[in-house]
């Protein structure tokens, strides 16, 4: 699970006097570390959060070393009973997580022990923490990219209600933030789904890298004991062994992917907050949030401001500065392991986290939108959104694109002038605007008024891609039929 585990007893740290033997390779040290520094090396506060992931990949590793001969089936079985003890404590929220023992790995082990004696110390032969941990991760990082991909694929769902809903509904459609031409809202919402389902896929294509067993690497450079890779990978439903050990225990450009995603995705989701935040605005009126999305000010009684959109625009910027934090961590490191990869995992988490509840609050806030179609319309018919139309009408009549472009110009000209938009001209007044331009005029007719007209604008783009109401219900179709 990638749910935070249940809370856990606090951190546990032994008193600075307790002896050096206490420490993992403690026969080589004459002293123990100080507390400032057993605090600024230990990850077990953290990657505690791993716990399920790692218990996993060490009964894999033991039901291997025991098939192999490697161990003795009575110690696996005592392995196997300790490990369900170590379970039930976690889950219980009674696990001693202990500073002394620094991470996950070593408090696992240690608890192990001291439940089942020599077998818990025999759980280690053939492999190290750097092949550990680097399973754990990629244990814990599938399990949290499956979850996005279902989080997304509801997001997607609630957006394509909406979208079909407004398949129809006019919607002025911006470029520079200028009213450029009409679209529907159905389509306006359809964008984010393309741009979700890339999302996806990006998600899915790294699922499939990170999917490779590191275990077995042992430190760095693999075991002499003769390990069942292939076994362990079966068991904990990798699809490869990875290939080099220096590799396997060393790189994590699997967690930079995954970082890469989350920042797209929250990249995306931020473009839709920043609309979202537009169109609430009461200047724009487009639409209504929920008051559950939404606070007031402490100061100013009117105010009902969109938080969840801003903290979703907010907190792109740090998943943002995550994947920039990984990516600066590996740049300089040496094959093969170095301990500046225990810095891997808040980023990691947090990014998943926050893509997590980003995705599970805008599903919900998508599917309560209220849409003021009124709004959307009065702004549609003020900026000459049909302008092109015009221009296409002149040219589908035999008039060079140039000369259209020339003669629409001038009419949106005369309509401003004459306080109007462009489809309320009666045809006098266009055709006087277009007398300067040789052989427009004479082109303009009585049914110039259905390309002008809104509804005739969306109709006329019916090709795959384009925003008519038909169009974008065939768009909503295929997806649904992806999303299955
Ligand atoms: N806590 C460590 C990490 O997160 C585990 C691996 C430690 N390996 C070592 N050789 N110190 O990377």
């Amino acid at each position: 699970m990638t749910e935070k585990s249940s809370p856990a007893p606090a951190i546990d740290s032994a008193s600075a006097d307790s002896a050096p033997a206490a420490k993992t390779w403690s026969g080589l040290f004459s002293e123990p570390v100080s507390e400032l520094v057993k605090r600024y090396t230990a990850s077990v506060d953290f990657d505690q959060r791993m716990a399920m992931q790692d218990i996993r990949g060490s009964l894999a590793h033991a039901r291997m070393l025991a098939r192999q001969g490697i161990i003795a089936g009575t110690d696996l079985a005592a392995i196997e009973h300790g490990m369900a003890t170590i379970r039930g404590e976690i889950e219980r929220g009674e696990f001693a997580w202990n500073l002394d023992d620094e991470d996950v790995h070593l408090n696992i082990e240690k608890r192990l022990t001291a439940l089942v004696g020599d077998a818990g110390k025999r759980l280690h032969t053939g492999r190290s923490r750097n092949d550990q941990v680097a399973t754990d991760i990629r244990l814990w990082l599938r399990e949290a990219t499956d979850q996005i991909l279902l989080l997304i694929g509801e997001f997607q769902r609630a957006l394509l209600a909406v979208a079909e809903q407004h398949a129809a509904t006019p919607l002025p459609g911006f470029t520079h933030l200028q009213v450029a031409q009409p679209v529907t809202f159905g389509h306006h919402l359809m964008a984010y789904y393309e741009m979700t389902r890339r999302d996806a896929e990006r998600f899915t294509d790294c699922r499939r890298r990170m999917n490779s067993l590191p275990l077995g690497a042992a430190a760095l450079a693999g075991t002499s004991y003769p390990i069942d890779r292939e076994f362990v990978a079966a068991e904990l439903g990798f699809e490869a062994v990875c290939e080099n050990s220096l590799d396997a225990v060393s790189d994590r450009d699997f967690a930079i992917e995954f970082c890469a995603a989350c920042a797209l995705l929250m990249t995306h989701l931020s473009r839709f907050s920043e609309e979202l935040i537009l169109w609430m605005s009461p200047r724009v009126g487009f639409i209504v949030l929920l008051d559950r999305y939404c606070t007031g000010s402490s100061i100013m009684p009117q105010k009902k401001n969109p938080d969840v959109p801003e903290l979703v625009r907010g907190k792109t910027g740090r998943i943002n500065g995550h994947l920039v934090a990984l990516l600066t961590l590996m740049k300089g490191q040496p094959l093969a392991y170095n301990k500046d990869n225990q810095e891997d995992k808040e980023p990691l988490f947090d990014a998943a986290d926050t893509v997590i509840d980003t995705l599970r609050i805008y599903a919900e806030m998508i599917a309560g939108i209220h849409v003021r179609a009124d709004n959307m319309l009065a702004a549609l018919s003020q900026g000459h959104a049909t302008a092109t139309d015009l221009a296409d009408y002149l040219v589908k009549r035999g008039l060079p694109f140039r000369d259209a472009h020339e003669a629409v110009a001038r009419a949106v000209r005369a309509a401003r002038e004459l306080g109007k938009d462009l489809p309320a001209l009666t045809l006098d007044e266009l055709k006087a605007a277009m007398a300067a331009v040789p052989g427009a005029a004479s082109r303009l007719d009585g049914d110039v008024f259905t390309v002008l007209s809104i509804a005739g604008s969306l109709a006329s783009r019916a090709h795959i891609g384009g925003t008519a109401p038909d169009t974008v219900r065939a768009a909503i179709a295929r997806a649904r039929a992806r999303l299955g």
